[in-house]
C-alpha cells in the first residue's frame, strides 16, 4: 500500500464526477510522489523501442524518478531491460543517453557484467566469492510489435496481456521492431503529467490550437455535440460517420484490425486503439498531408491505412503508412513533465532521398509546441487559490473522464 495522507483522502473524496480535478491532485509533492510510485513503478508504462537499441551492444539509458534503467541488446539480439545500478556497491554503470558497449563496465571498481546482466569480473573477491548471485537486477518488460512496456512492480499486473493481444496484430505490419528513428526531441513541460496526458486525450482544444495537426485530424471523429451542428454540419457529420464505418469495415476486411478498443476503468493497464482516417490527401500528419517518406512502412503497401492512434497513461502514438510517431512521457517533479518524441520511417528510408526531416516532423514538433503551452497555462490555473474544477464536455472530452476515473480508482486501490 502507498501511505495516503488525511489530505489527499479528501481530495479524491472530493472530486466531482464530470468534473476536473482537485488542483492540489495535480499540484501537491505528496500526490506527486504517490503518482510515482502507483503509476510508474506498480503499473506498466512505456519506456522505448527496440528500434531503440537496433545493434546488439546498443544500450539506452532511460532516466524515471530515482530509477534507472537501461534497454539494451545483447550478443544474441535479445532485448533487455536491466537496472542501472551496480551489483558491488550500487554506482550507476552508465550516463544518460545511448551508448555502444560490448560488457557492462562498472566505472567505479570495475565489475565487469555480460549483456545478459551476468557478472563475469569482480576483481578481488577472493576464491569463495559467488559471482552468479550478483547478476544485474532484470526489469520486467513487454515487447509490443517493436514497443517496449516495463513495470518496475516485483508482481506487475497481468492485464498487460490485453495490450499485447491487441497491438501485436494491429502493429505487425508497421514492423516497428525493425524501423529507423529519423528524429527524435525532448521537451519538458511546465506542468503536471496529468495535464500533459488529459490535453493529449481530448481535441477540444485542436481547432483553436493546432492549425498544423487540423490539416489531417477530422475533427469530427473527436467528439461534437449534435444538437448544435447547423444543419449543413450535421450532414457532414452523417456522411462521414458512414464513410467512417464503411472504411473501417473495408480494413477490418482487408486484414487491418482498425476497431476502438477502450480502457476499462477497473483494469491496471490503461489503453485505447482506434485506426481513424485523416483528412485531406489522407496520407499522413505532414504539412501537405501526403505522406512524407516515400519508403512506407514494414509490409505496408499503401497510404490508403489512415492512422492507428494508441494511446497509454504515459505515452501516445500514431502509426500512418509513412511514419510513426511514438510519445513518451516522464514525470519529473509535480510540475515538470519530459515528452519524448521520436519519428520513426522505414530502416532503409534515406534521409534526403526517401525524406526530408523538417517536413517529416514539422506537424509535430509544432503540435508538441503549442501543447507545451497549454500545458503550462492550465498547470499555473489549477494552482491558483481561485481554481474550481469545471465540468468536461460530454462530447469532447469523454476519454479525460474515462482517464480521472481510471486515475481515482488506482489511487484507492494501491492507497494505504
Ligand atoms: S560500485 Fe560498481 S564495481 Fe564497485
Ligand atoms: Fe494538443
Amino acid at each position: 500500500m502507498v501511505p495516503l495522507s488525511p489530505a489527499i483522502r479528501s481530495l479524491i473524496d472530493s472530486r466531482k464526477p464530470g468534473h476536473s480535478l482537485p488542483g492540489g491532485l495535480y499540484t501537491r509533492d505528496d500526490v506527486f510522489a504517490a503518482d510515482m510510485e502507483i503509476f510508474f513503478r506498480r503499473n506498466w508504462i512505456a519506456i522505448g523501442l527496440e528500434c531503440d537499441v537496433p545493434e546488439p551492444g546498443d544500450a539506452h539509458v532511460v532516466e524515471l524518478g530515482k530509477s534507472s534503467l537501461i534497454l539494451l541488446r545483447d550478443d544474441d539480439n535479445t532485448v533487455r531491460v536491466v537496472h542501472n545500478v551496480c551489483r558491488h556497491r550500487g554506482a550507476r554503470l552508465l550516463d544518460k543517453g545511448t551508448h555502444i558497449i560490448s560488457k557492462l563496465v562498472c566505472p567505479y571498481h570495475q565489475w565487469t557484467y555480460e549483456l545478459s546482466g551476468e557478472l563475469m569480473h569482480a576483481p578481488h573477491m577472493g576464491a569463495g566469492f559467488d559471482r552468479s548471485c550478483h547478476s544485474l537486477r532484470p526489469v520486467a518488460h513487454v515487447n509490443v510489435g517493436g514497443l517496449i512496456y516495463a513495470c518496475l512492480s516485483d508482481d506487475p499486473p497481468q492485464d498487460v496481456a490485453r495490450l499485447v493481444e491487441t497491438m501485436t496484430p494491429r502493429l505487425a505490419p508497421y514492423d516497428i521492431a525493425n524501423a529507423k528513428i529519423a528524429h527524435q526531441c525532448d521537451i519538458v513541460e511546465r506542468g503536471n503529467w496529468k495535464l500533459t496526458i488529459e490535453n493529449n486525450r481530448e481535441c477540444y482544444h485542436c481547432l483553436g490550437n493546432h492549425p498544423e495537426l487540423c490539416l489531417s485530424f477530422i475533427d469530427l471523429d473527436f467528439g461534437y455535440d449534435p444538437a448544435t451542428l447547423a444543419p449543413e454540419d450535421r450532414a457532414r457529420a452523417d456522411a462521414h460517420e458512414a464513410r467512417f464505418a464503411s472504411v473501417t469495415a473495408q480494413w477490418e476486411e482487408a486484414g487491418y484490425p482498425s476497431a476502438a478498443v477502450l480502457p476499462q476503468a477497473d483494469g491496471d493497464t490503461n489503453f485505447r486503439t482506434q485506426r481513424l482516417m485523416m483528412n485531406g490527401a489522407g496520407e499522413s500528419q505532414s504539412p501537405d498531408t501526403r505522406a512524407a517518406c516515400k519508403r512506407l512502412l514494414g509490409t505496408i503497401g499503401s497510404t490508403g491505412l489512415g492512422d492507428v492512434h494508441l494511446w497509454g497513461h504515459n505515452t501516445w502514438n500514431h502509426f500512418m503508412g509513412d511514419h510513426a510517431v511514438i510519445a513518451t512521457v516522464i514525470p519529473l517533479g509535480p510540475d515538470e513533465t519530459l515528452v519524448r518524441t521520436k519519428w520513426l520511417v522505414h530502416k532503409d528510408a534515406v534521409e534526403g532521398v526517401d525524406y526530408d526531416v523538417d517536413h517529416l516532423t514539422s506537424v509535430w514538433t509544432a503540435t508538441t509546441m503549442q501543447d507545451a503551452g497549454l500545458v503550462e497555462r492550465s498547470h499555473a490555473g489549477v494552482g491558483d487559490p481561485a481554481y474550481l474544477p469545471g465540468p468536461y464536455s460530454t462530447f469532447a472530452e469523454t476519454e479525460l473522464e474515462s482517464f480521472a476515473t481510471w486515475y481515482l480508482n488506482q489511487l484507492r486501490k494501491h492507497g494505504g
